[in-house]
């Protein structure tokens, strides 16, 4: 009998080791990794510099609390403000954790209550990001939820001039939604929502936990965009799959987290920091992320031509190395049997098989995954026939 909590429903792999885009099980067998740990091991698993700077942070100390000023944090409290190009930073363990920090700024900043987030929006698990993520499922059984979210349709900004006003805090969205399926918003819908927050006096939040840290192929995918958000969360790739996460904000939000206005035991510890600063220092630079791109570009020319047209798929959405190939197709079935023939893949939303590539993927890794894609999806199509 197991003795955790059946809270994950677990693949039949236990790996026994990991390196760059693949992992090895205990049965020996290989396994091409198009998930990163969920959009976590950016630069692939166990990388180097990371590696490096996690074990001399070992030999030095390993936590001392946040009573010290620790230079660490300092260096990587100014790479993430400089890669958004924004100010201050906080620092927490997780994706929820930064977006509930980042609530409780809103709030905080503005005296209002109310935040609109948007339909299939993923914002994490505790009770203030259960409440502002737009998916029932998440929060069956767990109510009553806050009461204070509003969920709009994502690119409908008449739904956003109906309901921003003068008691709203923030508006909160993923600019390309990982969970609910890749969806990706509107260049003109992102743009009038921050114009709508500046006229109504609310915030625009950018909730970058998955996409931040060069997954789409810019330090955050907001600058896709060339957005101006008041703050901007981001945690999974950060530290290279040790635990962080972080809130960006500006300096004139200063004084709204004062001294014991909000603080987290572990946020900013010494490992994660050393992992992060290792990762951001390979990340954004502009070098790394013009390979990132080249290689985005030639996977969306390799599942154009050899997926693009199968029945079983009825779209391919893109941004950087993040991926969604909508299908017909049974998506947990699916991801199964691509892992019976060594590719690992994600679903999202209920009909979308989700890719997310360690950002160090070679060609001749992209070309193994699509032909392995290829030979299980040609199976579907045939069977739906
Ligand atoms: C966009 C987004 N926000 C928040 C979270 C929650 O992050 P965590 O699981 O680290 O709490 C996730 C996790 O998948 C996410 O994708």
């Amino acid at each position: 009998m197991s003795h955790l909590f059946p809270t994950y429903s677990r693949w039949e792999v236990e790996p026994d080791i990991a390196e760059g885009c693949f992992i090895i099980g205990k049965d020996g067998k290989r396994y091409l990794d198009f998930t990163s740990g969920i959009g976590v091991c950016n630069l692939g698993h166990r990388p180097k510099a990371v590696q490096e700077a996690v074990n001399s942070q070992l030999n030095r100390f390993w936590h001392v609390s946040n009573l010290f000023v620790q230079g660490e944090q300092e260096a990587a409290a100014k790479r993430l403000a400089d890669g958004a190009n924004m100010d201050l930073v906080f620092f927490a363990n997780s994706g929820a954790e930064a977006n509930e920090a980042a609530i409780k700024l809103a709030r905080k900043a503005t005296g209002r209550k109310k935040i609109i987030t948007f339909e299939n929006s993923f914002h994490g698990r505790t009770f203030a990001t259960m409440s502002a993520t737009g998916q029932e499922k998440i929060k069956a059984g767990f109510g009553p939820m806050l009461e204070t979210f509003t969920y709009l349709p994502l690119n409908d900004i008449e739904a956003v001039k109906q309901a921003i006003d003068s008691e709203t805090a923030a508006v909160m969205l993923e600019v390309v939604q990982g969970e609910g399926g890749i969806h990706i918003g509107e260049q003109e819908f992102l743009n009038e929502v921050g114009q709508l927050c500046k006229k109504n006096g609310a915030l625009y939040i950018i909730d970058e936990i998955q996409t931040g840290v060069g997954r789409t192929g810019k330090p955050f995918a907001f600058q896709h965009f060339q957005l101006t958000p008041d703050i901007v969360t981001t945690a999974k790739g950060l530290g290279s799959g040790l635990p962080i996460g972080a809130v960006i904000g500006r300096k004139e939000q200063a004084h709204f987290f004062g001294p014991g206005s909000h603080g987290s035991t572990f946020g900013g510890n010494p490992l994660a920091i050393a992992a992060a600063n290792a990762t951001m220092e390979i990340i954004f630079e502009k070098e790394f992320l013009k390979v990132v791109e080249k290689n985005s570009e030639y996977l969306y020319e390799q599942m154009s031509k050899k997926l693009g047209s199968l029945p079983a798929i009825t779209e391919i959405r893109q941004l950087g190395m993040m991926i969604g190939l909508e299908t017909s197709a049974d998506v947990p079935l699916l991801v199964k049997e691509l892992r019976m023939d060594g590719l690992l893949t994600l679903s999202a939303g209920h009909n979308v098989l989700r890719l997310l590539p360690p950002l160090t993927v070679k060609e001749t890794e992209i070309d193994e995954a699509v032909e392995i894609l290829q030979s299980v999806l040609i199976s579907y199509s045939n069977a739906a026939v």
